[in-house]
Protein backbone atom coordinates (compact mmCIF):
# COMPACT_ATOMS: atom_id res chain seq x y z
CA UNK A 1 0.00 0.00 0.00
CA UNK A 2 1.07 3.48 -1.00
CA UNK A 3 1.73 5.86 2.26
CA UNK A 4 -0.52 8.28 2.77
CA UNK A 5 0.70 12.21 1.53
CA UNK A 6 0.79 14.54 4.50
CA UNK A 7 -1.92 17.84 4.92
CA UNK A 8 -2.59 18.40 1.47
CA UNK A 9 -0.06 16.83 -0.43
CA UNK A 10 -1.47 14.74 -2.96
CA UNK A 11 0.44 11.43 -4.55
CA UNK A 12 -0.39 9.98 -7.94
CA UNK A 13 1.40 6.81 -9.32
CA UNK A 14 3.93 7.27 -12.16
CA UNK A 15 5.61 4.15 -12.01
CA UNK A 16 4.89 1.32 -10.05
CA UNK A 17 7.04 -1.24 -8.38
CA UNK A 18 7.12 -4.13 -10.81
CA UNK A 19 7.84 -2.19 -13.92
CA UNK A 20 10.74 -0.15 -12.08
CA UNK A 21 11.69 -3.72 -10.69
CA UNK A 22 11.84 -5.19 -14.23
CA UNK A 23 14.14 -2.18 -15.46
CA UNK A 24 16.49 -1.69 -12.71
CA UNK A 25 17.27 -5.24 -13.41
CA UNK A 26 17.51 -4.72 -16.61
CA UNK A 27 20.00 -1.87 -16.76
CA UNK A 28 22.54 -4.53 -14.69
CA UNK A 29 22.28 -6.89 -16.87
CA UNK A 30 23.08 -3.90 -19.72
CA UNK A 31 26.19 -2.82 -17.03
CA UNK A 32 27.66 -6.60 -16.71
CA UNK A 33 27.51 -7.12 -20.62
CA UNK A 34 29.28 -3.89 -20.91
CA UNK A 35 32.24 -4.34 -18.34
CA UNK A 36 32.45 -8.46 -18.73
CA UNK A 37 35.08 -9.63 -17.36
CA UNK A 38 36.01 -6.09 -15.42
CA UNK A 39 35.78 -4.85 -12.38
CA UNK A 40 33.26 -2.09 -11.64
CA UNK A 41 33.38 0.85 -9.10
CA UNK A 42 29.99 2.42 -8.66
CA UNK A 43 29.55 5.70 -7.05
CA UNK A 44 26.13 6.65 -5.41
CA UNK A 45 25.00 10.20 -5.03
CA UNK A 46 23.63 10.32 -1.03
CA UNK A 47 20.95 10.16 -0.51
CA UNK A 48 18.11 9.78 -3.30
CA UNK A 49 20.34 6.76 -5.07
CA UNK A 50 20.81 4.80 -1.80
CA UNK A 51 17.04 2.74 -2.94
CA UNK A 52 18.18 2.32 -7.36
CA UNK A 53 22.16 1.53 -6.28
CA UNK A 54 21.13 -1.21 -3.58
CA UNK A 55 18.35 -2.69 -6.09
CA UNK A 56 20.91 -2.44 -9.06
CA UNK A 57 23.85 -3.50 -7.04
CA UNK A 58 22.32 -6.89 -6.73
CA UNK A 59 21.47 -7.68 -10.02
CA UNK A 60 25.16 -7.14 -11.48
CA UNK A 61 27.47 -10.04 -12.37
CA UNK A 62 30.76 -8.47 -12.50
CA UNK A 63 33.07 -7.51 -9.58
CA UNK A 64 31.75 -4.24 -7.99
CA UNK A 65 33.30 -2.03 -5.48
CA UNK A 66 31.40 0.89 -3.82
CA UNK A 67 31.64 4.01 -2.38
CA UNK A 68 29.65 6.95 -1.84
CA UNK A 69 29.59 11.09 -2.51
CA UNK A 70 26.76 13.82 -1.24
CA UNK A 71 25.79 16.97 -2.10
CA UNK A 72 23.49 20.40 -1.77
CA UNK A 73 20.92 20.40 -3.74
CA UNK A 74 17.39 20.99 -3.35
CA UNK A 75 17.58 21.63 0.37
CA UNK A 76 14.33 21.58 1.90
CA UNK A 77 11.85 23.00 -0.84
CA UNK A 78 11.23 21.76 -4.37
CA UNK A 79 13.04 24.17 -6.05
CA UNK A 80 16.70 23.91 -7.09
CA UNK A 81 19.02 27.24 -5.67
CA UNK A 82 21.40 26.14 -8.58
CA UNK A 83 24.60 25.52 -6.43
CA UNK A 84 25.66 22.64 -6.19
CA UNK A 85 28.59 21.62 -3.18
CA UNK A 86 30.23 18.74 -2.49
CA UNK A 87 29.48 17.37 1.36
CA UNK A 88 31.10 13.98 1.64
CA UNK A 89 33.84 12.97 -0.50
CA UNK A 90 34.76 9.85 -1.40
CA UNK A 91 36.86 7.18 1.45
CA UNK A 92 39.33 5.89 -2.02
CA UNK A 93 40.75 6.90 -4.82
CA UNK A 94 39.43 5.98 -8.28
CA UNK A 95 42.51 6.11 -10.37
CA UNK A 96 42.70 3.33 -13.03
CA UNK A 97 38.76 2.45 -12.32
CA UNK A 98 35.69 1.91 -14.24
CA UNK A 99 33.60 4.12 -12.40
CA UNK A 100 29.81 4.41 -12.91
CA UNK A 101 28.09 7.01 -11.07
CA UNK A 102 24.93 6.12 -10.02
CA UNK A 103 22.29 9.02 -9.73
CA UNK A 104 18.28 8.82 -8.81
CA UNK A 105 17.28 11.56 -10.72
CA UNK A 106 18.54 13.71 -13.73
CA UNK A 107 17.10 17.07 -14.03
CA UNK A 108 18.48 20.39 -14.85
CA UNK A 109 21.89 18.79 -14.88
CA UNK A 110 23.80 21.07 -12.52
CA UNK A 111 24.58 17.72 -10.05
CA UNK A 112 25.87 15.10 -12.75
CA UNK A 113 27.92 18.23 -14.64
CA UNK A 114 29.34 19.21 -11.16
CA UNK A 115 30.38 15.73 -10.53
CA UNK A 116 31.71 14.38 -13.68
CA UNK A 117 34.30 17.05 -13.63
CA UNK A 118 35.23 16.55 -9.95
CA UNK A 119 35.71 12.85 -11.04
CA UNK A 120 37.40 13.18 -14.61
CA UNK A 121 39.90 15.18 -12.99
CA UNK A 122 40.83 12.02 -10.56
CA UNK A 123 41.82 9.90 -13.41
CA UNK A 124 39.43 6.92 -13.56
CA UNK A 125 40.04 4.38 -16.62
CA UNK A 126 36.43 5.22 -17.55
CA UNK A 127 33.72 7.20 -16.34
CA UNK A 128 29.67 6.65 -16.99
CA UNK A 129 26.24 7.59 -15.41
CA UNK A 130 23.81 5.64 -14.19
CA UNK A 131 20.80 8.09 -13.61
CA UNK A 132 17.01 5.97 -12.86
CA UNK A 133 14.74 8.60 -14.01
CA UNK A 134 15.66 11.59 -16.80
CA UNK A 135 13.53 14.99 -17.06
CA UNK A 136 14.98 16.04 -20.26
CA UNK A 137 12.86 19.18 -20.68
CA UNK A 138 14.61 20.49 -17.69
CA UNK A 139 18.19 20.49 -18.41
CA UNK A 140 20.37 23.54 -18.23
CA UNK A 141 23.74 21.56 -18.24
CA UNK A 142 24.70 18.92 -20.75
CA UNK A 143 24.89 15.89 -19.24
CA UNK A 144 24.93 12.53 -21.22
CA UNK A 145 23.68 9.20 -19.53
CA UNK A 146 24.69 6.05 -20.18
CA UNK A 147 21.84 3.88 -18.82
CA UNK A 148 18.45 5.96 -18.30
CA UNK A 149 15.87 3.58 -16.75
CA UNK A 150 12.84 6.07 -17.65
CA UNK A 151 12.13 9.21 -18.83
CA UNK A 152 9.83 11.04 -17.02
CA UNK A 153 7.73 14.56 -17.70
CA UNK A 154 8.75 17.95 -16.03
CA UNK A 155 6.65 16.80 -12.67
CA UNK A 156 8.18 16.55 -9.24
CA UNK A 157 8.60 13.04 -8.19
CA UNK A 158 9.13 11.26 -4.57
CA UNK A 159 9.47 7.96 -3.53
CA UNK A 160 12.09 4.25 -4.37
CA UNK A 161 14.79 6.94 -2.53
CA UNK A 162 13.66 10.42 -3.75
CA UNK A 163 12.28 13.13 -1.16
CA UNK A 164 10.28 16.09 -0.69
CA UNK A 165 11.78 17.55 2.59
CA UNK A 166 13.37 14.34 3.38
CA UNK A 167 10.11 12.24 3.27
CA UNK A 168 8.35 9.87 0.91
CA UNK A 169 12.17 7.97 0.12
CA UNK A 170 10.23 4.59 1.70
CA UNK A 171 7.79 4.55 -1.41
CA UNK A 172 7.96 1.84 -3.51
CA UNK A 173 6.28 3.13 -6.76
CA UNK A 174 7.50 6.53 -8.04
CA UNK A 175 5.50 9.14 -7.49
CA UNK A 176 3.99 12.65 -8.85
CA UNK A 177 3.87 15.15 -5.93
CA UNK A 178 1.65 17.80 -5.76
CA UNK A 179 1.92 20.38 -3.35
CA UNK A 180 -0.95 22.56 -2.14
CA UNK A 181 -0.46 26.18 -3.73
CA UNK A 182 1.50 28.79 -1.05
P1 LIG B 1 19.89 18.43 -10.96
O1 LIG B 1 21.18 18.92 -10.43
O2 LIG B 1 18.91 19.53 -11.20
O3 LIG B 1 20.01 17.52 -12.18
O4 LIG B 1 19.15 17.63 -9.81
C1 LIG B 1 19.61 16.49 -9.27
C2 LIG B 1 19.07 16.34 -7.87
O5 LIG B 1 17.90 17.13 -7.61
C3 LIG B 1 18.61 14.91 -7.69
O6 LIG B 1 19.65 14.10 -7.25
C4 LIG B 1 17.52 15.05 -6.67
O7 LIG B 1 18.09 15.03 -5.37
C5 LIG B 1 16.93 16.41 -6.90
N1 LIG B 1 15.70 16.32 -7.72
C6 LIG B 1 15.52 16.72 -8.98
N2 LIG B 1 14.27 16.48 -9.41
C7 LIG B 1 13.64 15.91 -8.37
C8 LIG B 1 12.30 15.39 -8.18
O8 LIG B 1 11.43 15.40 -9.06
N3 LIG B 1 12.05 14.86 -6.96
C9 LIG B 1 12.96 14.79 -5.95
N4 LIG B 1 14.21 15.25 -6.09
C10 LIG B 1 14.54 15.80 -7.29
Amino acid sequence: MKAPASGQEHLKILLRRGAIQRRVREMARQISRDFHGQRVHLIGVLKGASIFLSDLIRHMRVEVSLDFMAVSSYGKGSQSSGQVRLTKDLDTSIEGLNVILVEDILDTGLTLNYLVRVLQQRKPKTLRIAALLDKPERRIKEVKADYVGFQIPNEFVVGYGLDYAERYRNLRDVCILSLPPE
